[in-house]
């Protein structure tokens, strides 16, 4: 019912992460009240039964994101969520970053069980559920659903970086202010002509950094646009090529695409195009879920506390390395 957010947004400089935890500091207040604002205003125009004295006691409980990312971001969004939960006397929840993709991605679209591929700056990874109850969950259902898709296996992942941030990276080479995933998408748009670059999948797994490396080579060589849309056809590719051994392995017949990067229309036509022609149905849920946010967070944090996995606030944890597959 609301998804109220702040971005950080760097400028001339790569994420720092002590700066990205001050960020997260100065706004969580205001996000916080926000939020509670949209949802108030939400339930009231729902018309739902006491909906004028919504409050913090209203809640279910509280979600917060445990891992994986940098600690000292973890760790602000952590003393945040507990002291809410502590001042309010709510269950808490620690949610793993990738499961809240993945899941918002799945109950916007209104599937039950299907492969995620999930692409972001740090992570890019094909993920499978072992476990769905089976009732579609839906946006209209709006709520959570009864079907818990832990835990995860990751079929295949990146060996280097993050899709996302190899274009971060090369925005940054080619001397971006906002150095960012975006800017290269856009100067793709305006390419026409493939230039080849180097294209690395090892069975489901992928890599990017020796693409990195042959694209920023050919920089002030082959015009910027050609060269932008060259490394995002060939990345895009590669996610395609892993994507599709996947879903033939596991036979799944729904795909969706998750995490920031999915918030690119090129490369979410091409998952469809690819998963259509093997009888499958694919997408990705609206921007406002792909980039992070609480929403995801929330609903995430919802289905663990119905599984019953709180967290005692006391003894808050984070784990920067915390992965999908290690989710109970
Ligand atoms: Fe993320």
């Amino acid at each position: 019912v609301a998804n109220a957010k702040a971005f950080y947004k760097p400028v001339n400089e790569g994420i720092v992460p002590r700066k990205a935890a001050d960020h997260h500091s100065e706004h969580a207040g205001r996000i916080v009240k926000e939020a509670m604002e949209q949802a108030k205003n939400a339930l009231m125009a729902a018309g739902g039964p006491g909906a004028g004295d919504f409050d913090f006691s209203s809640l279910d409980g509280i979600a917060f994101a445990c891992g994986p990312g940098l600690g000292p971001c973890l760790q602000t969004g952590a003393a945040a969520a507990a002291f809410l939960a502590l001042k309010y006397d709510l269950p808490l929840a620690g949610v793993n970053h990738c499961h809240a993709h993945v899941e918002v991605a799945r109950w916007q679209l209104g599937y039950s069980d299907p492969l995620a591929l999930y692409v972001s700056g740090g992570n890019t990874q094909l993920v499978v559920g072992t476990k769905h109850g089976g009732r579609k969950a839906g946006r209209a259902g709006a709520g959570t659903s009864p079907s818990f898709g832990a835990p995860f296996r990751v079929l295949g992942e990146t060996l280097d970086m993050g899709v996302g941030n190899l274009f971060d990276a090369f925005a940054r080479r080619l001397g971006e202010k906002w150095a960012h995933g975006s800017v290269v998408a856009a100067k793709a748009a305006a390419g026409k002509n493939y230039h080849p670059l180097p294209y690395t999948v090892k069975g489901m797994n992928f890599a990017f950094s020796g693409l990195l490396t042959a694209a920023e080579r050919e920089i002030g060589k082959v015009d910027e646009n050609d060269l932008c849309y060259s490394l995002m056809e060939t990345a895009f590719a590669e996610l395609c090529e892993a994507s599709e051994r996947a879903l033939l392995l596991t036979g799944k017949k729904e795909v969706v695409v998750c995490g920031g990067v999915a918030q690119n229309p090129h490369l979410v036509g091409m998952v469809k195009q690819m998963a259509e022609s093997h009888g499958a149905n694919a997408g990705a849920a609206e921007n406002q879920y792909n980039a992070d946010n609480g929403g995801m967070i929330a609903l995430a944090g919802a289905q663990m506390l119905e599984a019953g996995k709180a967290v005692d606030a006391r003894r808050v944890e984070i784990d920067q390395r915390y992965r999908i597959d290690q989710v109970e």
